[in-house]
């Protein structure tokens, strides 16, 4: 298949351009789109041989569920079961990077929900995604861009690489701006009420959840190995994710003591390293990538995966990271890391 690439910088001076994605995508193609997290495989949400394709482009398991985007939050009532719960949380953070996960209606094939009775729904705050919503006038199925067990991607590049002659559209809209994929809460109630499940941490955090909704549990594959034959409560929990080649290690201990740590290490064996850019004169240059000052998290979230896929390319033999805190931000780098790195953790 043919790919066309268009660079949209500014979606009001593109119209021709989208509603070509959007006629695609009306046609059952599949376009990569932009958001303010990761790039997004789109396709029809309502169609089960689109959701078929995505599977197949990203050469991802089809049990693996699909998130679909709307325009408009208030849009998520047409495609799943709605509640006052959702319309807080609209109210709060749509459009932006949170998904919930609702009941889903007749509409939404299992196809697009891995076989799942509820589906994922996201307004995502993009110009250009935004507008592609409006353009095609469908709920858009969209995993991120990457093939499966790639880091998401956060510009086109990462996107050509791994879709080129897989999709037929993709629209290069720039860096994404987050960098790390949205956070994603189930809404669940029991006898004391309702409570939110947080499956995947994101930019949203957990204490910005726990202003809307008062008890937010942490699923606990967020944080842990998931024991042989446990299965987490989001499916894409499962798998190994985000694996670079090069094994990852992520070190714990003191900043004197890890910088003792990754100077002899230099000296002794091909590694790259992820460091804070405090570290960075300190350090040899090779295959050394500096990922944000080390209180400014945002940075670093919005570089994790391009650094990632970079050390990957290098000819270390192992790659070092910081453990991220597990507070704020710092719990979705924290996720992302420790699955990267098969939870290998090294305490210095
Ligand atoms: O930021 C994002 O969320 C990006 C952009 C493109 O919107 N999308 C994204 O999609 O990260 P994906 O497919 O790579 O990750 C979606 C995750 C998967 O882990 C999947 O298992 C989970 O959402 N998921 C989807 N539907 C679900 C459901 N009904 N129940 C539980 N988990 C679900
Ligand atoms: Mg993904």
């Amino acid at each position: 298949m043919q790919t066309k690439v268009f660079r949209i910088t500014d979606p009001s001076l593109a119209g021709a351009e989208l509603q070509e994605a959007a006629d695609i995508l009306r046609a059952g193609g599949l376009v990569v789109f932009p958001t303010e997290t990761v790039y997004g495989l789109g396709g029809n949400g309502l169609s089960h041989e689109a959701a078929e394709k995505i599977y197949a482009a990203k050469g991802r398991p089809s049990d693996n569920p699909l998130i679909i985007h709307i325009h408009d939050p208030a849009e998520a009532d047409k495609y799943a079961v709605t509640d006052q719960l959702y319309n807080r949380l609209a109210a709060a953070f749509m459009p932006g990077p949170l998904t919930v996960i609702l009941p889903k209606r007749d509409c939404i094939p299992y196809a697009t929900t891995g076989g799942l009775d509820t589906v994922a729904v996201r307004c995502p705050d993009h110009p250009i995604a935004h507008a592609l919503l409006k353009a095609c006038r469908l709920p858009i199925a969209a995993p991120s861009a990457n093939l499966s067990g790639k880091p998401s991607p956060t510009c086109a590049e990462h996107v050509i690489s791994d879709l080129s002659g897989r999709v037929d559209i993709i629209i290069d809209g720039g860096e994404s701006d987050i960098g790390l994929e949205s956070t994603i809460v189930k809404i669940d109630r029991d006898e004391t009420g309702e409570y939110l499940t947080l499956l995947r941490p994101g930019a949203i955090t957990a204490d910005a959840l726990a202003c809307v909704c008062e008890r937010v549990v942490i699923a606990p594959a967020v944080l842990e190995q998931l024991k042989e034959g446990e299965r987490p409560l989001s499916p894409g929990m499962m798998y190994r994710h985000y694996a670079p080649t090069i094994p990852l290690v992520l070190l714990d201990g003191t900043p004197k003591d890890i910088l003792a740590f990754l100077k002899s290490e230099q000296e002794t064996k091909p590694c790259a390293i992820l460091c804070y850019d405090e570290e960075a004169t300190e350090l040899q240059h090779k295959n050394l990538f500096t990922v944000g000052a080390r209180e400014d998290l945002a940075t670093q979230a919005h570089t994790l995966f391009a650094h990632l896929r970079e050390a990957d390319k290098t000819d270390a033999r192992i790659i070092y990271a910081h453990l991220p805190p597990r507070d704020g931000l710092g719990l979705a780098l924290y996720n992302r890391l420790i699955r990267a790195a098969a939870h290998t953790i090294k305490k210095i």
